[in-house]
């Protein structure tokens, strides 16, 4: 079972910097995982939420700012004055972390709150601009915009994203069509995913925190696990 550290490695770093980036590249462990959104002047940034309220000292909407106004906040002091200046990643800066790294990169595009017209597009250029599209799964909680990765670069991986599960999900993911199931920790254990695993679906599982959970996730046979303390995860499936 692989282990993909969550926004980075956001137990220990603020999530979804260079910070935590840079600590997860030193990491033998198999991925990453992070969050992209556009900005008014159309560029890929790496934060989690659609507001930066939460993860800076600045206030408001990712989409209603340029990259140069996001640029003006701190993104590391609300987690530790230690990561004071912190900026807000462009997508090609964390892609230049990994670029001579191993690891397996899922860019979560997070369009299911706002249309963010294009970024399919942007994210797949910049991604071939690194040379690293065989490197990357794209995800989303957003099926349409799963759907239209699948019609840009069927070659690329792509992957749905569920909180809740649906019935029949290996069907679906034929049709979409989705390469993977990224699934929610309680969602793994849904007949649905389990049926799907023994179809062959790859299925990742967010985000496991607690290694009392490894024992049943490898028993089901999940490919991944999302998780923001991966040197705990770590310790545990090395030593099993
Ligand atoms: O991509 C898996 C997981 O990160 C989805 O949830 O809210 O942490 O982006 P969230
Ligand atoms: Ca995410």
């Amino acid at each position: 079972m692989k282990i993909y550290a969550h926004r980075g490695y956001s137990a220990k770093y603020p999530e979804n910097t260079l910070a935590a980036f840079c600590a997860t590249a030193m990491l033998p462990i198999e991925g990453v995982e992070f969050d992209v959104h556009l900005t008014t002047d159309s560029r890929v940034v790496v934060i989690h939420d659609e507001k930066i309220d939460r993860t800076s000292n600045g206030s408001g909407y990712v989409k209603d700012m340029t990259l140069n106004e996001l640029r003006q906040y701190d993104y590391g002091s609300w987690f530790s004055k230690e990561f004071a200046g912190e900026a807000i990643p462009t997508l090609a800066e964390v892609l230049e972390v990994f670029k001579d790294t191993h690891h397996h990169i899922n860019i979560e595009l997070k369009s299911d709150v706002f249309v963010y017209a294009g970024m399919e597009e942007m994210v797949l250029s910049e991604v071939k601009a690194q040379g690293m599209l065989d490197r990357v799964v794209i995800s989303s909680f957003d099926h349409e915009a799963v759907n239209r990765i699948s019609k840009l670069a069927p070659d690329v991986e792509n992957a749905a994203l569920f909180v809740n599960m649906i019935l029949d999900v290996a069907k679906y993911q034929e049709k979409l069509p989705a390469k993977a199931l990224h699934v929610s920790l309680p969602t793994a254990v849904r007949k649905p995913v389990l049926d799907a695993i023994s179809e062959g679906s790859i299925v990742r599982v967010w985000t496991v925190n607690e290694t009392k959970y490894l024992e049943p996730l490898l028993h089901i046979g999940v490919d991944a696990i999302f998780t923001d303390e991966p040197e705990k995860m770590l310790e545990y499936l090395t030593k099993r």
